[in-house]
């Protein structure tokens, strides 16, 4: 069975094991990447998931902090369009 980001963040959330909740300080377990290590790539220009682990010199390797990164990087893609108007 494929998992969607959406299927994948609601079975994080229920196991709390990962990410997906805001209260969780690292995103990246495998790597030890925190969340505002991630705001911070995501800051200095990182617009894919691929780019906040360049940043922080390392690589995926289970994937699974992916769809957060990615959520948090069209937040943040929101917020500055909101800003913008
Ligand atoms: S949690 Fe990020 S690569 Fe595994």
């Amino acid at each position: 069975m494929q998992m969607s980001c959406k299927n994948l963040t609601a079975s994080l959330d229920e196991n709390d094991t990962h990410s997906a909740g805001r209260s969780v300080l690292y995103v990246c377990n495998c790597n030890g990447i925190r969340e505002r290590e991630v705001r911070a790539a995501i800051d200095a220009g990182a617009s894919r998931p691929a780019e906040v682990f360049r940043a922080r010199g390392c690589q995926a390797q289970c994937a699974k902090c992916v769809c957060e990164m990615r959520q948090m990087i069209a937040e943040t893609r929101e917020t500055l369009r909101y800003a913008a108007e």
